[in-house]
């Protein structure tokens, strides 16, 4: 099983487009893959057909196990791709989140104890911004795919990213690792894009993915037709990047999987 939290604080950075894409071609390719909506704009969950959800049972419950997780899991229209959609922290469970002494840890407690077979992957999709639901993301995973728009401030947005997973690793979770970065929206057409993905590759070298996701229009409609790309348009540039992606995930397997 492995865990994977798509982050960066960067808001509009393809986060979202990122976990749901990729969740739907490891499933395409056969994998279980659960995603996990810890962003409050809901942007996951609206896509998959989960609007204004509200759970019966809170994700973040102290006292809940992991069973929890498998009560919270939801259907998707695609074959072995499964979602916690986003549902509003009840006030009691903000409060008690406040006061708690291991506040960082209460997605941990749950996902570290589920059975290594109950899924093969596990998304988690995170709002932008350094909130107390992303930092337990942080605190559980494993790994962490960063994805980055083409453009100049994007890059900076990198660099206090690495700064936060620095002290991640060394005060909550000393297993986190850089699975890579992702280079999103790139404009073949526009110059400036491509000098992005080139100081992209100079300054953080392997750690950027081979794959780059190309503007594709279509990436957009789809969403709002609550589709994945590839439901939308199997052959359009992104649906191809993502793909392309995908394969590059699933090569990493033997250096991140999890028992
Ligand atoms: N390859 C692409 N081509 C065109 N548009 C894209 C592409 N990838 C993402 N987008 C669009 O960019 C916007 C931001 O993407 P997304 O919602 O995935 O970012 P995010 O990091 O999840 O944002 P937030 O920080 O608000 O959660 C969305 O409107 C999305 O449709
Ligand atoms: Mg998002």
């Amino acid at each position: 099983m492995r865990k994977i939290v798509i982050n960066n604080q960067k808001g509009g950075s393809g986060k979202t487009t990122t976990a749901v894409s990729l969740g739907a071609a490891l499933a395409e390719r056969g994998k279980k893959v659960l995603i996990v909506d810890l962003d409050p704009q809901a942007s996951s969950s609206i896509w998959m057909g989960y609007h204004k959800y509200v759970a019966d049972k809170e994700l973040f419950d102290l006292k809940a196990g992991p069973e929890l997780i498998f009560e919270l899991k939801q259907n998707t229209k695609v074959k072995n791709l499964e979602i916690i959609p986003f549902s509003p922290i009840k006030n009691k469970f903000s409060n008690e989140m406040k006061s708690y002494p291991n506040k960082p840890f209460l997605l941990k407690n749950k996902f570290s104890k589920l059975p290594k077979d109950s899924f093969d992957y596990i998304l988690f999709d995170c709002s932008p911004g350094l909130s107390l639901t992303t930092i337990n993301a942080l605190a559980t995973c494993n790994e962490i795919i960063i994805p980055v728009v083409a453009q100049t401030l994007a890059l900076y947005g990198v660099l206090s990213l690495l700064e936060t997973l620095e002290s991640v690793q060394s005060k909550l979770n000393p297993n986190l690792k850089i699975s890579g970065i992702l280079p999103c929206r790139v404009d073949t057409n526009l110059k400036h894009s491509l000098e992005i993905l080139d100081i992209l590759i100079e300054k953080f070298g392997i750690l950027v993915y081979k794959t780059f996701i190309r503007e594709d229009v279509k990436m957009s409609e789809c969403a709002s037709f609550h589709q994945t790309i590839f439901q939308y348009d199997n052959r359009t540039e992104a649906a191809l990047d993502y793909k392309a992606f995908t394969a590059e995930v699933l090569f990493q397997e033997n250096k991140f999987k999890e028992e």
